[in-house]
């Protein structure tokens, strides 16, 4: 079997924010299919990465989707292309209900994906009339994940701390639900979960003071306790 194609290849990617030199010339492909793991610690630049990826700050650099220079593109265009995010304050609209958000997040053209959002989200469907702030963190985390799935071509998923701050019960739901996506969908994933991110991730990025400081398998990486805790602190230690 040959190996994936490369569907995003980000390349000297430079990013300044209020004059502080945040991304120093990230560089690393994400391999079509499967989850890929941007991992490191706190402020080191991952969330600026998905951030530079979809163009929301200036950057300087060059972000290849499935071949095709982005870096030029407005944001609308990048996500039109099939760039979908799920950020980490999840950003649903909490006035609206879960059936209105996720009709928003419809792309005129895209293959619907209702039948998958549902089945991994049963919870959706039986709340959708149901006003998206009065959900739970964790159901909220689901309607924003559910939101970047609907669309059957978006290409990949830049998935931002999704089991941040969620119960351990909720948490192994996100877990199956971002496993069953990637058999669909290519997800670049920002967790600071390390078993989470060790049980979900194949590739691992790691970033440290806005550099790329480890590139290769997440066993690898978290299968050494002394490189995992060089690339990712004293959290890593314990996990696993
Ligand atoms: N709008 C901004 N203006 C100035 N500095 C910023 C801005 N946004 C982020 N930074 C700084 O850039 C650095 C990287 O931030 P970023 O949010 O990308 O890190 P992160 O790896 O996602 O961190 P965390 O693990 O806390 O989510 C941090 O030092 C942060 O303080
Ligand atoms: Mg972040």
């Amino acid at each position: 079997m040959s190996a994936p194609a490369t569907l995003l290849a980000v390349r000297d990617l430079n990013v300044y924010l209020a004059e502080s030199h945040i991304l120093q010339g990230v560089s690393f492909d994400v391999r079509a299919g499967g989850i890929t793991g941007l991992l490191g610690r706190n402020g080191v630049g991952k969330t600026t990465t998905l951030r530079g990826i979809l163009g929301l700050v200036p950057r300087t650099g060059s972000v290849v989707l499935e071949g095709a220079e982005t870096t030029k593109l407005a944001v609308h265009e990048i996500v039109r292309r099939g760039v979908a995010y799920v950020p980490e304050d999840r950003d649903v609209f909490a006035g609206l209900t879960v059936e209105e958000n996720l009709r928003l997040a419809e792309r005129a053209g895209a293959p619907l994906r209702y039948d998958l959002v549902y089945e991994l989200f049963p919870e959706l469907e039986q709340r959708a009339a149901q006003k998206a702030g009065t959900l739970s963190g964790g159901q909220q985390q689901m309607v924003a994940l559910a939101r970047a799935l609907l669309n059957g071509d978006n290409r990949i998923l830049l998935v931002d701390e999704p089991t941040k701050g969620l119960a351990p019960l909720v948490v192994r739901h996100v877990v199956e639900a971002l496993r069953r996506a990637a058999e669909v969908a290519t997800i670049l994933l920002v967790e600071q979960n390390l078993s989470v991110a060790h049980s979900l991730v194949r590739d691992v990025i790691v970033l440290d003071q806005g550099r790329v400081s480890f590139i290769g398998d997440v066993d690898q990486l978290m299968g050494d306790a002394a490189l995992a805790r060089r690339h990712l602190g004293l959290a890593a230690a314990g996990s696993h």
